[in-house]
């Protein structure tokens, strides 16, 4: 598996930048844009949305696998994420990728690697302010995925839509000649936000999650409604969450899209946020009102 079609996938897929660079420039030079959609893997519905609007905006699309230890704030989280590649390359061909660049963490960062992005300001609220140096591993990776892959347009999903307005905010900062496209977030039909890590839920548990999209909704039919306040939005969110024993809160927030910063006055377009723990499982989502 290493640039080769593999018979059994039916891509190529690429384990290090050089053969991941010169299929990328191959193609540039074929006058194909590249559109590059970068996972950790377990790819499920939403992923599988982005790669398919990906192949259909670009003449050729990358899918990234990997699990990036850097962004983990939390080892036991890392060691528990699902690692799937020849299934995963095999689900992104099928939805339309023409190639796979699955690096290994030895590859992405060798002994002595001491280079990191960061980025102030909208990256140290919400998620930020919670997970330590999640946003600065973000940054890194998407820094050398783009480097890699040299996408045209590169595809996030609005479920982490922090990490979004982060990566869009790197692009334009740090000039990448990317264009940053958000897509909406998949659901499940009880409105649970697809995410890899809804396969570590328990019968119960996942029962349980469908609380996030319910309080999310609940606000926004209270801000439809008029209210403005962003301390009562965030009590009724708060209540909905409450009344399911295994949630557990992490942040409810009602904050503004652009800086992410927490507003005491909800004004239309403003972002309600929020990550609760069902179990030990974290999962975030959002809405805007
Ligand atoms: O959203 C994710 O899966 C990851 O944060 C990303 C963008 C692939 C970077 O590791």
């Amino acid at each position: 598996m290493n640039g080769k079609q593999d018979k059994k996938i039916g891509i190529p897929v690429f384990r290090a930048p050089e053969g991941m660079r010169a299929y990328a420039l191959s193609q540039r030079a074929a006058k194909q844009a590249i559109g590059l959609v970068p996972t950790m893997g377990a790819l499920h519905e939403g992923h599988l949305s982005l790669i398919r609007r990906s192949a259909a905006e670009n003449g050729r699309t990358v899918v990234s696998i990997f699990v990036n230890p850097i962004q983990f704030d939390d080892p036991r989280d890392f060691a528990r994420y699902p690692q799937q590649l020849e299934s995963d390359a095999a689900a992104a061909g099928k939805a339309g990728a023409d190639a796979v660049y699955a690096p290994s963490p030895a590859v992405m960062y060798p002994e002595g690697f001491s280079t990191f992005v960061d980025m102030a300001g909208i990256s140290e609220t919400l998620c930020g302010s919670v997970r330590e140096a999640h946003f600065r591993g973000v940054c890194t990776v998407v820094t050398k995925l783009f480097h890699a892959a040299l996408p045209d347009r590169a595809y996030f999903g609005q479920k982490d839509a922090q990490q979004l307005a982060v990566v869009r905010k790197m692009a334009k900062e740090l000039d990448f000649p990317v264009e940053v496209k958000g897509c909406e977030t998949v659901r499940e039909p009880d409105g649970l936000a697809m995410s890899s890590r809804n396969a570590r839920l328990a019968d119960k548990e996942r029962i349980a999650a469908r609380c996030l999209y319910r309080a999310l909704c609940e606000a926004e039919t209270l801000s439809r409604a008029g209210e403005r306040d962003a301390a009562r939005l965030r009590e009724a969110m708060q209540a909905v969450i409450g009344a399911e024993p295994p949630a557990r809160i992490e942040y409810i927030e009602i904050v503004d899209p652009v800086t992410f910063e927490s507003l005491e006055t909800a004004f239309p377009g403003a972002l309600a946020a929020l990550a609760v723990y069902i179990g030990d499982v974290r999962l975030i989502d959002n809405l805007t009102l």
